[in-house]
């Protein structure tokens, strides 16, 4: 049996930063109850289920799982455990130079919590203590700027193929920065408001109008061309009329990189409410374990029937499902998973976050699925026999949605010329190999014609 251990969440997201509430993990549970001030803020509770007007003064009880140890909005600030996830090991090694060593499992990762969650993706900040939160917020002058070759050096090649002491040089940099989940390297920076000229910084803990919060993803030599791809992702969904982040495309020291615009904050700093459907669905339902369990079905049910609201405007976000579903189709995207989609609050409302991480990865044979979840029962036993082709289950998919067949001939009809460019515009991407452009534009084609086949 292990000591309960106890936590502190606030947020930066109303005029001054304030206590949220406070965690108390035993060896069975996860506990979390608001602060009374708290629940007068008017301000985003710690999930989209867990709203402030909802739990009240009652504790909140999460039983763990072998999967969360935590509600699940708190577990998505550690990244996951895996030998060669980037973030871990930046975070371990800075434990390590402070002489602290902690066991792997929940020991590790509550240290990590601890260390990083705080200043991340979202709108939660969590400490050990609320002595350690005020002097991480008092602590909050802008850093300067620096070019990021100078101090990148070389040890950042390195350390994309996971060299141990390569961390040192890194972390001399950037100090602890805090985290994001995934497994491409990342790192949570600022930049000059105006956009991307070599000159980075952390990320703001306060507020201030001369810089803006990004996210800065490294191409691995795994996937060549990556992160242009992203880049030519995001364009094709903002031309289908999705809202994107604004991004630059960039080479560090060789290393091709982009920069993406953290939709999670105003363009002042101020955090805003943001939680991914896997975050959504896992703290509603204990079976979901991992991002791509259940069915995009199973979202708009949710969408539909969750008694605590989970979008302001369900039949507008299911539409905004089923063409991000269709889009990833023809632009040779099988990952879009429960952490590839979220959920943002603005004002009163709140709905999909602006799209990120659209990434064609079937342009890598390693990632060459069609979708990482089902939809409308595809490929399960239908009438008699016979299985569900994609035809049937596009057309049961969008039924469960509620979405007519003729707004799903419609949303088709948007999204073929557009898988079109997308073909065109990749095939001029150098950095992709041949090979792989030539795969990437096969699979488009054929997904193509099995959108085509639908519409009849
Ligand atoms: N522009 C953004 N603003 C705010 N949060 C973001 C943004 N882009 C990504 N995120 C958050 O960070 C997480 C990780 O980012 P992203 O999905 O782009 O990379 P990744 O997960 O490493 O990629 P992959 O899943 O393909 O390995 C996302 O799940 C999302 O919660
Ligand atoms: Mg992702």
């Amino acid at each position: 049996m292990a000591a309960d251990r106890h936590a502190v969440i606030w947020t930066r997201a109303g005029v001054a930063p304030v206590k949220m509430g406070h965690l108390t993990v035993t060896d069975r549970q996860c506990r979390f109850t608001y602060e009374p001030d708290y629940l007068e803020t008017g301000l985003p509770g710690l999930s989209v289920l867990y709203p402030t007007g909802f739990v009240g003064n009652n504790t909140l009880v999460w039983e763990r799982t072998p999967y969360f140890d935590f509600q699940p909005q708190i577990q998505s600030l550690i990244p996951p455990a895996s030998e060669s996830n980037f973030q871990r090991r930046l975070i371990l090694s800075y434990l390590e130079q402070q002489g602290r060593q902690p066991a792997p499992g929940f020991d590790s990762d509550w240290a990590i919590l601890m260390m990083s969650g705080h200043g991340g993706i979202g709108h939660l900040d969590i400490f050990e203590d609320d002595s350690k939160a005020s002097a991480w917020y008092n602590d909050a002058i802008p850093t300067p700027f620096f070019q990021v070759s100078d101090k990148f050096g070389l040890s950042l090649k390195e350390f994309l193929t996971w060299l141990d002491d390569d961390a040192d040089s890194v972390l001399e940099a950037l100090g602890p920065t805090p985290s994001v989940g995934g497994a491409i390297p990342k790192l949570l920076l600022s930049i000059p408001a105006s956009g991307w000229d070599g000159r980075v910084a952390l990320p703001r803990r306060q507020l201030s109008d001369d810089r803006t919060d990004i996210i800065l993803k490294l191409e691995k030599e795994t996937y060549p061309g990556i992160a242009a791809l992203e880049a030519l992702a995001l364009e094709v969904h903002k031309e289908a009329g999705f809202e994107t982040p604004r991004y630059w495309l960039t080479d560090i020291n060789g290393i091709p990189a982009i920069a993406i615009e953290r939709f999670d904050r105003t363009a002042h700093g101020k955090p805003i409410f943001t939680e991914t459907l896997y975050s959504v669905m896992a703290s509603g339902d204990r079976r979901i374990t991992n991002h791509y369990s259940g069915t995009y079905d199973d979202i708009g049910r949710a969408f539909d029937r969750s008694p605590i609201p989970l979008v302001s405007h369900p039949a507008q976000s299911k539409q905004h499902l089923l063409k991000r579903l269709l889009l990833s189709f023809v632009t040779g995207n099988g990952d879009l998973h429960l952490e590839n989609l979220s959920l943002r609050q603005f004002g009163d409302q709140i709905g999909f976050s602006p799209v990120y991480d659209p990434t064609p990865m079937r342009a890598y044979r390693k990632h060459d699925l069609m979708v990482s979840m089902s939809f409308g029962d595809y490929g399960a036993f239908g009438k008699g026999d016979s299985v569900i082709n994609f035809s049937e289950a596009l057309l049961h998919f969008s039924k469960n949605l509620g979405i007519t067949r003729q707004t799903l001939r419609s949303t088709i009809e948007t999204v073929l010329p557009l898988g079109e460019e997308f073909v065109h515009r990749m095939n001029q991407i150098e950095s992709v190999p041949v090979e792989n452009r030539k795969h990437l534009e096969s699979t488009c084609r054929q997904m193509e014609q099995k959108l085509k086949l639908a519409v009849g």
